[in-house]
């Protein structure tokens, strides 16, 4: 392991103190040259050699200590950094130092820190990840977390909210390039922090609940549906539209769905009946404008779907599902239902009538027109016949 251990320092901090005057004193001697060698008003000072820097185990010494606190006005923020945890980071891994990202630290005491609230200090590291992650960062920019933290909303996430730099593991696997399992049954706890009641509802759902008891990774997680760090407002018009499209994407897919014996045709059904025309349609005609006709979502749920046959919730049932319809056509009855083909395409079993009437047609038309053209050509063959006959015999 390339974890940088020393050797447990003492509890208290005044004897390690006095035991770090050695290493502080060289610190602080290194800190002074390099200022020197930097001009005076730099904005932005180019990093030290790392060989100048202090190193995890300087700082560690003092915040591996249980206790350590920092006050930011009413707030008391722990200041304890658990060095085993810190070990384990994929940054401590890939070697850096905890001045990479806390560079204007070098020594102790540390710079003033103005922000009067532990919110405001989270949110003033906000750049901190910007040179090394300039993509997750650029990414952010269209993002609505990123927007309501500039609309001034201090609650929205920054990246350390779903990120800790100082245990976050490597997520995206070093050889495969994609999201580990582990990390990708862990996404909804990241977003469960803040948004707890969607969380709750989802564990619930068929989807939240294969991931959850059965370790299930073909069911979305929310950055299935919402996308990661370009998450775009899910109460626009184009999200409504093409909600169809993202359950597609897997429920479309007879390699996932075969697993669970579920039809791939609930698209294929959505789209030929007249719900899904008019919403293909319509969001062709009028992408600015959100359907008021049904998406999967309307009479599936979104983050409470449940097995359709589940006996509680399921829409199977012709009571759930009534309410459903009414939501829109608010005078169905309860045999409205029976009104819509669901996800069937006729056959004998469901829907016998449409099937035979489609039956009927299959043969009536292809019969009617084959009879009517075999009619006129052996009308025509007839006449042709008879005048040859009576060009002879005239
Ligand atoms: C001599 C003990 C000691 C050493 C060495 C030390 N710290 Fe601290 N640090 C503290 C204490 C105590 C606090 C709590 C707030 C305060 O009293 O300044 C703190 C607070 C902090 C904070 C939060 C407040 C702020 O100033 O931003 C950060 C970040 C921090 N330390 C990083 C570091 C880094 C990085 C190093 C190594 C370069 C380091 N510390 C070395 C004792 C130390
Ligand atoms: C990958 C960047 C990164 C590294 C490496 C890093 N930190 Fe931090 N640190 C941060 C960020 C970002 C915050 C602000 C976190 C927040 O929102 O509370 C922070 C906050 C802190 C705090 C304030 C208390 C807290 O948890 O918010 C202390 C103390 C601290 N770091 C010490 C250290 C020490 C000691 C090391 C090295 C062992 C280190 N950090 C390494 C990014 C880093
Ligand atoms: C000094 C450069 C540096 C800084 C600053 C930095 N990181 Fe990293 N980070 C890395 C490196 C290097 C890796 C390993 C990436 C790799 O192997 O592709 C990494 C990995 C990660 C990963 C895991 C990605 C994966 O491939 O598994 C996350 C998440 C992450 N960092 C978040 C952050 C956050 C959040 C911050 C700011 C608080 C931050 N980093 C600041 C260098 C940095
Ligand atoms: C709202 C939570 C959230 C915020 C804010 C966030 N991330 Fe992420 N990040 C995730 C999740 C979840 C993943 C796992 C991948 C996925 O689910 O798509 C991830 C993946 C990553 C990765 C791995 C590579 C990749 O792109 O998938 C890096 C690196 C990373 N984030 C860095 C950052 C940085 C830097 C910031 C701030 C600029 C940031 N993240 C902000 C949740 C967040
Ligand atoms: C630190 C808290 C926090 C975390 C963690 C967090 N969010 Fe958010 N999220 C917010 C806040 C605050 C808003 C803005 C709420 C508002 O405007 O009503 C928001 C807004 C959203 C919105 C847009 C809602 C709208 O009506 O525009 C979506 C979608 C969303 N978050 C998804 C996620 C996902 C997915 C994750 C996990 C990857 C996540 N959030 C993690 C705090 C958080
Ligand atoms: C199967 C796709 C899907 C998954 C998985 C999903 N969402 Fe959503 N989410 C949606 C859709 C569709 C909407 C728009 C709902 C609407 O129009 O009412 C939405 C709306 C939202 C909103 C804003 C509206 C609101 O209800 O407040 C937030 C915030 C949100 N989701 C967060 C999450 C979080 C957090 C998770 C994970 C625990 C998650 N979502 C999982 C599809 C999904
Ligand atoms: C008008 C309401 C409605 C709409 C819109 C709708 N469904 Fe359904 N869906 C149902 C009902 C009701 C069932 C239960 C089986 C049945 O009665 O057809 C069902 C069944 C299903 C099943 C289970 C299939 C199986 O093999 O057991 C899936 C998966 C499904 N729908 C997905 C979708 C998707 C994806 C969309 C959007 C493209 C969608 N549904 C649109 C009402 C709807
Ligand atoms: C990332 C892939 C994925 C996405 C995206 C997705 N699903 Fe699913 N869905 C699954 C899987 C896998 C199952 C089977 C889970 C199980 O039974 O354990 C499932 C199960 C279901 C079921 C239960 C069928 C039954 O009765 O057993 C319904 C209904 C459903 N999904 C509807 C939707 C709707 C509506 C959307 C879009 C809002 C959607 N799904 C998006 C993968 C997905
Ligand atoms: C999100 C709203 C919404 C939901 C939910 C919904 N519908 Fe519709 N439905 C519409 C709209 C809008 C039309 C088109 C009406 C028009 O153009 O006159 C329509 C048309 C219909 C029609 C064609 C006949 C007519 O009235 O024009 C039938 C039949 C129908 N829906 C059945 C159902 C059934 C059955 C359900 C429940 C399983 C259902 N709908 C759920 C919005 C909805």
């Amino acid at each position: 392991m390339d974890t940088p251990r020393i050797v447990r320092p003492p509890r208290k901090l005044t004897p390690l103190i006095a035991s770090l005057f050695a290493l502080g004193g060289l610190a602080l001697l290194v800190a002074f040259i390099y200022a020197l060698s930097v001009a005076p008003g730099t904005v932005k000072a180019a990093p030290a050699p790392r060989s100048a820097q202090a190193t995890n185990d300087f700082c560690l010494a003092c915040h591996q200590q249980e206790g350590l606190t920092l006050a930011l006005g009413a707030d008391s923020l722990p200041a304890t950094i658990n060095p085993t945890q810190f070990g384990e980071s994929v940054h401590a891994k890939e070697g850096l130092l905890c001045t990479d990202c806390h560079s204007n630290i070098s020594e102790y005491p540390h710079p003033t820190v103005n922000e009067k609230s532990a919110r405001a200090f989270s949110v003033s590291f906000y750049n901190s990840c910007k040179d090394c992650h300039a993509d997750q960062y650029e990414n952010l920019a269209q993002d609505a977390h990123q927007t309501a933290l500039s609309e001034g909303n201090e609650n929205a996430p920054v990246c350390a909210d779903c990120h800790n730099p100082h245990t976050q593991p490597r997520i995206i696997g070093q050889t495969s390039g994609e999201l580990s399992i582990s990390a990708r049954v862990h996404v909804p706890q990241t977003c469960a922090k803040c948004h707890g009641d969607i969380y709750d509802q989802y564990l619930t759902s068929v989807h939240g609940n294969a991931l959850t008891q059965e370790g299930n990774v073909d069911v979305p997680v929310c950055t299935d549906c919402h996308k990661t760090h370009n998450i775009s407002d899910p109460t626009t018009a184009n999200f409504r539209n093409t909600t169809p499209q993202l359950c597609a994407e897997c429920h479309s897919d007879a390699s996932i769905m075969d697993k669970y014996g579920l039809s791939t045709n609930v698209v294929n059904t959505y789209v030929s009946d007249f719900h899904g025309t008019t919403v293909k349609l319509f969001s062709e005609q009028f992408p600015d404008e959100a359907t008021d006709k049904a998406v999967c979502s309307d009479c599936h749920g979104v983050h409470d779907i449940s097995k359709v046959d589940n006996p509680e919730t399921g829409i199977a049932l012709r009571e759930n599902l009534l309410i459903k319809c009414q939501r829109c056509h608010p005078g169905a009855t309860p045999n409205f239902p029976d009104a819509w083909m669901h996800h069937y395409t006729a056959s004998p079993e469901h829907y016998p009538i449409v099937f035979y009437v489609n039956l009927f047609y299959k043969i009536m038309i292809p019969g009617i027109i084959g009879g009517m053209i075999f009619y006129i050509l052996t009308d025509i063959y007839r006449r042709r016949v008879n005048r040859a006959k009576g060009v002879k015999h005239s």
